[in-house]
């Protein structure tokens, strides 16, 4: 299939601060959620900690060369809140300001187009010991931070998101205790994904009162969940895990309303919600990240949680490559797409996240050759080449990820980078994906075809 994207299609890679920054304690950064977290006994795989993983504080121009030797014409980061505000609120940490002014100029001077978020899971430890995110305090901490980040950043970064996947913030820190906070409680889960979306939009408020001339919007994790048979009660569960997963986001970001019948359905544990929290929430953005990685087939189960349901992931034909259990089902992402134009009116979208994590290992060249990545995303970028002529409005797409990092509770298992990070010496080998992936954007930007 011969596809040609549009010349303003942008092609990237993504990652995170606390996943790949390191120097958690250092040049005055104060404690996050996933600081304490990760020095917990047994709360990361193999008892990894990101205190240091890739140590792109004090890497950050090479990584920035090496995303122009990548020919990126993209790269979203997130900002460390703690590293700004040590205690989530009041005084400044300038070094950690500085670091932020310091990354974007250095992408701009490459001709990379920044792309920030302000939350990407590590709320600063001090916000969390006066109740974290189901404190409804929490919505006016984001909103000051937002405002500082906005006022030292706003006039050159041109994307803006506020959340990364705030149902992982929620679901997993609050609901199931497997990520920081590390809380197991459904009615905390709740009112933290209210809290998150009425901290996005009083974030948005505040852009807009600045005029700035950037886009802003939200990131969502937008695995594609399909009913396991016809039977009612698995159409039925699978309709709650889109519920609790994607349409409580979309529905209150596009439409002002929660699912009412979700809402019924989880309610002891729903949220409290305040007079002028919907208007607040519904207010137009300028784009939806979409996280895609896999597809579920859901089937109702007894002792399947509050929920009562049961996903079990479907790959395509025998792909079961990925290290981590993740699937490969590109069609999955042709189809989220086309559900987002049918259902919000046709949204500007970019696809924030994509990759697959790999067992692998230099050679003794210290060559990695990675043919299954580059058919992983290959695939889904021809995906997302069916939803675009398809008529969906598509910007841009961020392999996950820029580099091996610290994959939360995972640790290092996971390996999802174009380019292999050694852990023990920080040095950094361009996996072949990463030159396949040049020379991908190279034909792109000549107005090239791809098969
Ligand atoms: C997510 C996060 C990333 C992960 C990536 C691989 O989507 O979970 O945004 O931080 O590392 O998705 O799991």
């Amino acid at each position: 299939m011969s596809i040609k994207f549009p010349d303003s299609f942008l092609w990237g890679a993504a990652t995170c601060a606390f996943q790949i920054e390191g120097a958690w304690d250092e040049d005055g950064k104060g404690e996050s959620i996933w600081d304490r977290f990760n020095h917990k006994p047994y709360a990361i795989l193999n008892g990894g900690t990101a205190d240091i993983t890739c140590n792109h504080y004090h890497h950050m121009p090479q990584d920035v060369a090496l995303m122009k030797e990548l020919s990126l014409q993209t790269y979203r980061f997130s900002i460390s809140w703690p590293r700004v505000l040590p205690q989530g609120r009041g005084a400044l940490n300038p070094q950690g300001l500085d670091f932020y002014d310091r990354l974007v100029d250095a992408l701009l001077a490459a001709d990379i187009v920044p792309n920030a978020t302000l939350y990407h899971w590590d709320l600063p430890q001090s916000l969390q010991d006066l109740g974290g995110w189901p404190n409804r305090d929490a919505t006016d901490w984001f909103a000051e931070y937002a405002q500082i980040v906005f006022n030292r950043l706003g006039d050159r970064v041109p994307l803006w998101s506020t959340f990364n996947e705030p149902w992982v913030a929620a679901a997993l820190g609050y609901g199931q205790g497997v990520f920081a906070p590390g809380i197991a409680d459904a009615s905390q889960q709740y009112q933290t994904a209210h809290h998150l979306l009425l901290a996005h939009g009083k974030a948005l408020q505040i852009f807009r009162q600045g005029n700035y001339s950037g886009k802003i919007g939200i990131v969502l994790n937008t695995a594609r969940h399909i009913p396991a048979s016809e039977r009612e009660e698995d159409q039925a569960a699978c309709q709650r895990v889109n519920d609790d997963e994607l349409n409580f986001f979309t529905e209150a970001i596009y439409r002002g309303a929660y699912p009412q019948d979700f809402i019924e359905w989880i309610s002891p544990h729903a949220p409290k919600i305040g007079a002028d929290d919907m208007s607040i929430i519904h207010q137009p953005i300028d784009f939806l990240g979409v996280n895609y990685y896999m597809t579920f087939k859901v089937s109702y189960a007894a002792q399947g949680g509050l929920l009562k349901q049961s996903a079990r992931q479907i790959a395509v034909g025998d792909w079961n490559h990925s290290s981590n259990g993740f699937g490969f089902n590109p069609d999955g992402l042709t189809e989220l797409l086309l559900h987002f134009k049918e259902k919000y009116n046709n949204p500007v979208l970019y696809v924030t996240e994509n990759g697959v994590s790999l067992d692998e290992t230099p050679d003794e060249n210290g060559v990695i050759d990675d043919p299954l990545r580059i058919e992983y995303i290959q695939a889904h970028i021809n995906a997302i080449a069916k939803a675009i002529q398809a008529g969906a409005d598509v910007r841009g797409y961020y392999a996950w990820s820029l580099m091996d990092n610290f994959e939360w509770a995972s640790g290092y298992m996971p390996r999802f980078g174009l380019i292999h990070v050694d852990y023990a010496s920080g040095k950094r080998t361009p996996k072949q994906s990463a030159g396949w992936y040049r020379e991908h954007i190279a034909g792109c930007t000549q107005g090239g075809k791809h098969d």
